[in-house]
Order: structure tokens, then C-alpha cells, then sequence
């Protein structure tokens, strides 16, 4: 049954100070300005400093607190915090409670952690659309926070020059005015016959860090990038034309399309397979490279902030990570 509807009524986002270049990255590994821009779009990064609480929950904060004051809220309104992160600050209390105390809220609102790696923020859309949906919570703070120079291995270059840190954090809102915000349709899912093909398989249960493991510096993250490109475009294709026709709406419906920023060339492509028109496709790939779970909620944001998405219009998202999990949702903002 559903009571309310789901508002997007505040968003906000951080980034750390700490640019690094392509150029830069080329003096690390065996790599060039050329090759990353031509096979990812990507010119530069930015990197946490942990001097400066630049880990998850304290970039999260800086973004949530954007976040509150933009949704009108103050920090003691926010019912449940959903906390996308595929790194946390530490493997327990969960960062969203980490969040909870860095924030001040004093009502003991819900918090948990999801972990669906950078489709992480999507699929915490859609349960905090369910949540809001069915009346459980009327104020949701959904945060997408990644910091991957924490799993970036320095010395491979087919993975370190992908990744970037960052924060977006969404306020969600019930509402039931007439013609106020909504969210049309969300689908997600996961193909797990492929979840090795992006993979941090040590550091945790089945494998604790060993000297071995730091020797042979395996604590790392890994990646079929092939395998992952091919699954990436495929999946976030096909949902989009999936949620477009059985919402009976076509591409001219669609004003903004916010697809998960890895990569310059797997957004392309997905475009072209979609056949949606390039100059109404949000990116910020070229300036953050890969924040994960972070890359839509800022990429939203930013569009949100400069003027590009307006209310009343129809917004596209897709997202793909490991898992491999994937997912696509169309909201009126
Ligand atoms: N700089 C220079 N050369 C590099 C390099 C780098 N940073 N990384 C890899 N190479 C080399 C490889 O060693 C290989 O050399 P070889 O032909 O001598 O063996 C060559 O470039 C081609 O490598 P390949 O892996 O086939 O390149 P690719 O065209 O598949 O592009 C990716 C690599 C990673 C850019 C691409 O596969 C991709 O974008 N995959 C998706 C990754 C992703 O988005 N992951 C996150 C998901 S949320």
C-alpha cells in the first residue's frame, strides 16, 4: 500500500582538497595521460587525507550537512540513515551509526550500512523509497560514500587509475501533495556468477590479513576489466529500456539520465545502445574519476546545484558494481 510519496528535497556533496592528475599518476605506475583519458575519460581524482577525517563518515558529514540545511531539516529530523559505502570506517559500530554521533543527532534514529559496492546509493534509493512508500519513515538521509584509496593497490595500474573519493548525500522526504516529486519505477538485481570478476577477496572472514598477503601486496582490490565493461553496459542498457516500457514512456520522456560514472566510454556506450541523446546525460567521471557509491549523488547534485535539473522533470538513473550488482530507477524531481 502506498501512503506517501518520495521527495528528493535536499542533496549535498564533498570532495577532498587533494587533486591528482593523470600526469601525476603517470609518475606512480607505467601509465599516461593519453591511455587513461582515451580508454576512461578521466583527468583527474581526488584523494582522502585522513589527517583531515577525510575517511567515509567524516566526508559523508560535510555532505550531509549540505545535505539538512537544503531540505529545510534540522540533524535531529533525520529518521534512518542508509549508509552506502563499500569500504566503512571500521568494520564495526557501521558508518551510518558513525555518522549519527559525527552529526549530533540525539534521536537514536535507525542506521545501517549497505554495502552493494558503486551501486550502493541506488540500491539504498529504492529501499528508502519502500520505507517512505509504506509510511515507516517520513525523513531519510541516503548517503553514497566512497573512500577507494583505501582498496586502490598504487603499484597496478589497470586498476589505481580508476578510483577517486568523494561523498553525496540525498534528503529523502515523504510527501502527498498532488503533483510533488515521485519515483516512478526502481528495478535492481545481481549477477553473481560474475562477482570475481571485481573482487577484494582478502582482509576479511574467509581470508584475515597475513604477512604473506601484505607481502605479496594481495589485500588489494582486483578486476576483470573486460568482463566487467561488457557486463556494466549490457545491464544498465537493459534495465533502462526495461523500466521505460513497462512505464510506457519513451526517451523523450526522460530529461536527464545520471548513469553511475566509471567510466567515459561505458556511459557512451550505454547511450548509443539506448540511443539517448548525449547532451542530456549528466557526468563528472572526467573530474572525480570512479567514486563508487558516490558517483550519482554528486553528479545529481552538482546538476541540481548549477541549475541543469529542474523540478517537475524526469530523471533516468543506472548503476552497476561488484557483485556483480546493477540497477535502474526514473524519478520526476
Ligand atoms: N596505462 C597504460 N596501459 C595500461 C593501463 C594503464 N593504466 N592499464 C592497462 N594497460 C594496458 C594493459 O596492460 C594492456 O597491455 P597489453 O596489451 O600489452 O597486455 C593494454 O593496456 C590493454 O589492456 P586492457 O585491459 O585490454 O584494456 P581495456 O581496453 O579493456 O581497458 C579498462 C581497460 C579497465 C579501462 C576497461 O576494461 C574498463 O573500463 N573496464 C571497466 C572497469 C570499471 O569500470 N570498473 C569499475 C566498475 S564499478
Amino acid at each position: 500500500m502506498q501512503l506517501y510519496k518520495t521527495k528528493i528535497q535536499g542533496t549535498g556533496k564533498y570532495h577532498p582538497d587533494k587533486v591528482l592528475t593523470n600526469d601525476e599518476l603517470s609518475k606512480m605506475v607505467d601509465t599516461s595521460d593519453e591511455w587513461i583519458t582515451q580508454r576512461t575519460g578521466i583527468k583527474e581524482r581526488r584523494i582522502s587525507d585522513l589527517e583531515k577525517e577525510e575517511y567515509p563518515s567524516g566526508m559523508a558529514e560535510r555532505a550531509a550537512r549540505q545535505a539538512i540545511e537544503n531540505a529545510g531539516w534540522t540533524v535531529d529530523d533525520v529518521e534512518c540513515i542508509l549508509f552506502a559505502t563499500t569500504i566503512p570506517d571500521m568494520m564495526l559500530p557501521n558508518t551510518a551509526s558513525q555518522l549519527q554521533a559525527r552529526l549530533g543527532i540525539t534521536n537514536q534514529c535507525a542506521c545501517l550500512d549497505i554495502n552493494a559496492a558503486c551501486t550502493g546509493w541506488l540500491y539504498g534509493f529504492q529501499m528508502a523509497n519502500s520505507l517512505i512508500q509504506t509510511g515507516v519513515y517520513k525523513k531519510i538521509l541516503l548517503v553514497g560514500t566512497e573512500m577507494a584509496s583505501g582498496f586502490n593497490n598504487w603499484q597496478d595500474r589497470s586498476t589505481c587509475v580508476l578510483f577517486g573519493d568523494g561523498s553525496g548525500v540525498t534528503a529523502l522526504e515523504a510527501t502527498d501533495a498532488d503533483g510533488d516529486s515521485f519515483v516512478i519505477d526502481s528495478i535492481m538485481g545481481s549477477d553473481s556468477s560474475k562477482r570475481m570478476a571485481l573482487a577484494m577477496p582478502n582482509g576479511a572472514a574467509m581470508s584475515p590479513i597475513t604477512h604473506e598477503i601484505l607481502d605479496n601486496r594481495e589485500q588489494y582490490i582486483t578486476m576483470d576489466g573486460q568482463v566487467v565493461f561488457k557486463s556494466a553496459v549490457k545491464t544498465m542498457a537493459s534495465h533502462c529500456a526495461t523500466l521505460l516500457e513497462r512505464n510506457n514512456m519513451t526517451l523523450d520522456d526522460i530529461d536527464w539520465f545520471i548513469p553511475h560514472q566509471a567510466n567515459l566510454r561505458i556511459i557512451e556506450t550505454v547511450g548509443k545502445l539506448l540511443k539517448f541523446p548525449s547532451e542530456r546525460v549528466i557526468t563528472n567521471v572526467q573530474k572525480y574519476a570512479n567514486t563508487s557509491s558516490a558517483t550519482i549523488p554528486t553528479a545529481m547534485h552538482e546538476a541540481i546545484a548549477d541549475g541543469r535539473i529542474k523540478r517537475g522533470q524526469t530523471i533516468m538513473l543506472a548503476a552497476f558494481g561488484a557483485g556483480l550488482t546493477s540497477g535502474a530507477a526514473i524519478l520526476q524531481f
